[in-house]
C-alpha cells in the first residue's frame, strides 16, 4: 500500500489542533522536562513535524526559542492560527538548507517519525537533523512503540484494525484517535527498535539513551494497557564523532556491484 501523510488534510489539522495532552499523549510529554533538562544544553530548538505547534508551543514554555517546521501546509497554518508570534514554516521532504549547519542545541520530533516510510526517507531526515546539530546538541525523538498498534488505550482503539498484528517494520498500519473529533484512521508506518537503530547507524547519530514512558495507576486517567505497556519510545540521540562514524562503515560497508 503506497503511503500518503494523512496530516496533509485541512479537516484532520482542524481537528488536531483542539489536542492537547490527554491520556496516553500526556505518557508522550511527562518526562520530556526532564529528559531534555537531564541531556540538553542550551535554548535553541527545531521542532520537526511541529504539526499544529502542540509540541512547539510546550518547547517555548520551557524557555526555549523554537522553529517549528512541518510538510503538511494544513497543520503548519493551523500552528500559526494559534500561536501568531511563533515561527512555523513549510519544508520539502528532508529540505533543511535554509537552516545554518550546527545552529541547534535541540532536534525535538514528536511522532513525526511514525509518518515518514521507508529506511531511505528515514535517514534522510535523520540525516539532515543531525547537521543541524550543534556538536554538544541532541536529538530528542519520541516514537510509537510496535505494540501500540496492537492494543486499546486511553486515547486510541487498533481493535477494527486486525492485520495490525501481522504488520512488519516498514508496513502500513492503522489506528483511530478517540480524543478527537475526526475518527478516520491514521496510517503510520510501523517502525522496530531494531530498525530505529539501523536508520541511526545509516545517518551517523549515536543512542544516549532510550526512554519507556509506563504510566502509573496514581495519574489521574483511565489507563488501559499504559500501566504495562510503554506506549511511546523515546529516543536521546547525538551525532557520531568520525572515529565512531568511520567504525560504522566499516562494520556496515556500501555494498558495490
Ligand atoms: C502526529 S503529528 C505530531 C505533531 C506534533 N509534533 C505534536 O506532537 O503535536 C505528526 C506531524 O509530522 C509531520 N510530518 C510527517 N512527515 C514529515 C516530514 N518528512 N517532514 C516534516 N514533517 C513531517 C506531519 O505532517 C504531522 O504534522
Amino acid at each position: 500500500m503506497e503511503f500518503s501523510n494523512v496530516y496533509e488534510d485541512a479537516k484532520r489539522a482542524e481537528a488536531y489542533s483542539k489536542l492537547e495532552f490527554p491520556g496516553t499523549y500526556y505518557l508522550a510529554y511527562r518526562d520530556l522536562p526532564e529528559i531534555i533538562h537531564t541531556h540538553v544544553k542550551g535554548r535553541k530548538a527545531i521542532d520537526f513535524g511541529c504539526g499544529t505547534g502542540r509540541s512547539t508551543r510546550f518547547l517555548k514554555r520551557f524557555g526555549f526559542s523554537v522553529v517549528g517546521v512541518d510538510i503538511a501546509q494544513d497543520m503548519v497554518k493551523k500552528a500559526r492560527e494559534l500561536d501568531p508570534e511563533g515561527d512555523y514554516r513549510v519544508i520539502r521532504e528532508a529540505d533543511f538548507r535554509q537552516f545554518a549547519r550546527g545552529a541547534f542545541d535541540l532536534v525535538l520530533s514528536v511522532f513525526t517519525f511514525d509518518n515518514v516510510p521507508t529506511m531511505e526517507r528515514k535517514v534522510q531526515n535523520f540525516k539532515g537533523l543531525g547537521i543541524l546539530l550543534k556538536d554538544s546538541g541532541r536529538l530528542v525523538s519520541v516514537v510509537s512503540s510496535p505494540e501500540i498498534y496492537t492494543h486499546e488505550w486511553a486515547s486510541f482503539s487498533t481493535k477494527d484494525f486486525p492485520e495490525n498484528k501481522h504488520a512488519k517494520s516498514g508496513d502500513n498500519v492503522r489506528i483511530v484517535q478517540t480524543d478527537i473529533e475526526d475518527k478516520r484512521p491514521v496510517v503510520d508506518v510501523l517502525w522496530t527498535d531494531k530498525s530505529y537503530r539501523e536508520a541511526f547507524k545509516k545517518a551517523g547519530l549515536k543512542v544516549v539513551r532510550t526512554y519507556k514512558p509506563w504510566a502509573k495507576e496514581s495519574e489521574p486517567y483511565k489507563w488501559v494497557n499504559e500501566t504495562w505497556i510503554a506506549p511511546w519510545v523515546i529516543y536521546v540521540l547525538k551525532k557520531c564523532n568520525k572515529l565512531e562514524f568511520v567504525n560504522n562503515a566499516v562494520e556496515a560497508p556500501i555494498k558495490r556491484n
